[in-house]
């Protein structure tokens, strides 16, 4: 349906747009929205569309590559689910919501045989079990895994899966704005990324699996193009609430290069997946020490994520790092043919670099990777707007101060299955769409996009768009304190003044999608901003050199919303506790024993 013989070419007239209806709406099309589907297929509900950014088959789930999470106790039998959700919770530091890590962590042995069984190709033990590593931080060896490409062949097997059970997918497109009335959910709006056509759907449900926002900062995992804060803040314009956004995760090992080479610098920041450190991999600063005996010596290398990513960031910062400013990576006490086995891709890349992993060591630095906060949810996935639900890294709850590695592909299909049965049992044909919706939201919001397209503004897309990226790890980073935040929040309202001012290509251009994401970073920066001005404590992932200890009566999500009269309000709540079984588990006070390894 269009409204395309009710609108004309002339300006003044509202521009034209393409109008679907379908019953569940499904944003992003990586793991969390695939396994959505899936579920929802399964059970019946086949009046569902699947919307990518990207061409199917192709999101930032295939970049996730050391692992994922699940006690099957193959190499261990001692472990547990349980035991898994008390090193999540001890990783999280005690921010998680606990109902939220158990949903994950018992069903995870279940969604592991699943998988295997939709023929995910995971490395095999030698007697044809599926294969667990350690991981960091995590008591047993609980990590399963496609060498070093297990997002790559986990979305393969997902969307294999999806076109079995012929789940409707459409490619290319990106939704700029959600319709909603504060209240209740009635679908969403967008445009075709190949045709430039605008897109208005009726849906009465919409999932929200659209990524996080680690790519608002410089040195980032993702592709320029993902984890821009999509999801957050469709779901915050939507009247949703945000929490917990001041953590985000630094992976101790991204790529530290040349920036100067062309042929390295579009590396920079890309992961060198903790599978490394996990089959052995050892660091050592400039001067040829293995610098972690000094900040961790029973975990060395293997400790949590923010331990390993802080001490980089000191080596570097007194002197000890390398020319591009990170540290090595040394697994070439391992043999050729285990790595090549192991880590496939991680030797493929620097070999094509001229690096060879088997004799040398590679130089690695920190790098944002993942936002462990986003939106407020449920224990279904459902936000506070009545049909909008977001899971997989848009949601927040499950990882607190810090998330497990390994444990993202978990939260993925975990949540996907709770989500798609949640609203399997409920759904009942397209919403019914107001008018006043279509008239009051949609159709102004179709105005502000052709305005957009083409705009003669004063600002380069791109400079605006690095000049976010570049104050959140200036203001932000690693380390924070309060006066650096305050400043970055005076700073990103300049930004915002750039912003409405940007020199914008036609809608199919880059310049138009970037346009559009350089809205969402402004929200998820400002969240992140607030949170960690707010937040006077240190704990996992957000370190404050102005109050560097852990304050217990810190333990507190912090949630944002849009005050009526506009900008973003907060407010705070206790964390709730752990089942009996976890507790116990957390009692028994397991602990990965870093030595056995060697
Ligand atoms: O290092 C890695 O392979 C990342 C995994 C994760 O973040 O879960």
């Amino acid at each position: 349906m269009t409204n395309r013989d009710t609108a004309g070419s002339d300006e003044t007239r509202l521009p034209a747009y393409d109008r679907v209806d379908v019953s569940v709406l499904v944003v992003g099309a990586g793991a969390a929205g695939a396994r959505t589907a899936i579920e929802l297929a399964e059970r019946g509900v086949d009046d569902v569309l699947v919307l990518g950014k990207r061409n199917h088959g192709d999101a930032h789930t295939t970049w996730a590559r050391g692992g994922i999470n699940g006690a099957l106790g193959i190499r261990d039998p001692e472990d547990s689910w349980a035991i898994h959700a008390a090193d999540t919770l001890n990783e999280g530091h005690f921010l998680n919501d606990p109902a939220k890590v158990e949903t994950v962590t018992e069903q995870m042995p279940e969604r592991l045989r699943e998988l295997d069984e939709w023929g995910m190709d995971f490395s095999r033990t030698e007697d044809g079990e599926i294969d667990q590593r350690y991981f960091g931080a995590q008591s047993f060896r609980r990590t399963a895994f496609a060498g070093d490409h297990t997002g790559e062949s986990m979305l393969d097997t997902l969307v294999a899966r999806a076109q079995e059970l012929s789940v409707p997918y459409r490619e290319n497109v990106m939704v700029t704005k959600l319709l909603s009335d504060g209240e209740q959910l009635h679908g969403a709006v967008g445009f075709d990324m190949d045709t430039g056509d605008f897109l208005l759907f009726n849906a009465g449900t919409v999932v929200l699996a659209a990524g996080g926002y680690a790519a608002i900062y410089n040195r980032h995992t993702s592709r320029d193009d993902e984890n821009n804060g999509d999801g957050p803040a469709l779901a915050y314009d939507a009247g949703a609430e945000l929490m917990d956004m001041e953590f985000v995760q630094f992976h101790p090992t991204g790529m530290a290069v040349d920036e100067t080479d062309p042929e390295w610098e579009p590396w920079s920041g890309r992961l060198v997946t903790e599978a490394i450190r996990g089959e052995g991999g050892r660091l050592y600063n400039a001067e040829g020490e293995r610098f972690m005996e000094r900040y961790s010596p029973d975990q060395m290398e293997l400790d949590a994520r923010d331990v390993v990513a802080r001490a980089i960031a000191k080596e570097v910062a007194e002197g000890r790092g390398t020319e591009n400013g990170g540290v090595y990576l040394d697994i070439s006490h391992r043999d050729e043919a285990f790595i090549r086995e192991r880590l496939p891709r991680m030797y493929e890349r620097f070999q094509e670099l001229g690096v060879d992993m088997a004799v040398e060591p590679v130089e690695v630095a920190p790098t944002a990777h993942y936002g462990m906060g986003g939106v407020a949810v449920d224990e279904y996935g459902e936000t506070s707007v009545d049909g909008l639900f977001a899971i997989g890294e848009t949601m927040a709850g499950v990882h607190g101060a810090n998330r497990l590695g390994g444990n993202s592909l978990a939260e993925t299909v975990a949540f996907g299955v709770v989500a798609g049965e949640r609203i399997a049992g409920r759904v009942d044909g397209p919403g019914s769409l107001p008018d006043s919706v279509v008239g009051g939201v949609a159709e102004p919001h179709f105005a502000d996009l052709a305005a957009l397209a083409g705009r003669d503004g004063a600002y380069d897309v791109m400079d605006v768009f690095t000049d976010i990226q570049d104050l959140l790890w200036d203001h932000a980073g690693i380390l924070r304190d309060g006066e650096s935040l305050q400043a970055g929040l005076d700073a990103l309202d300049d930004l915002r003044w750039k912003a409405a001012d940007l020199d914008v290509g036609p809608v199919t251009s880059p310049s138009f999608e970037f346009a559009v994401d350089v809205g969402f970073m402004l929200t998820a920066a400002e969240a992140v901003l607030r949170g960690a001005l707010a937040r006077t404590e240190s704990r996992g992932a957000h370190y404050r050199t102005d109050h560097a200890e852990t304050d217990p009566d810190w333990q507190r999500n912090i949630y944002f919303e849009r005050a009526d009269l506009g900008g973003m309000t907060g407010h705070t709540e206790p964390v709730s506790t752990p089942s009996q079984a976890v507790q116990d588990a957390l009692d028994e006070g397991h602990e990965l024993d870093y030595h056995q390894l060697e």
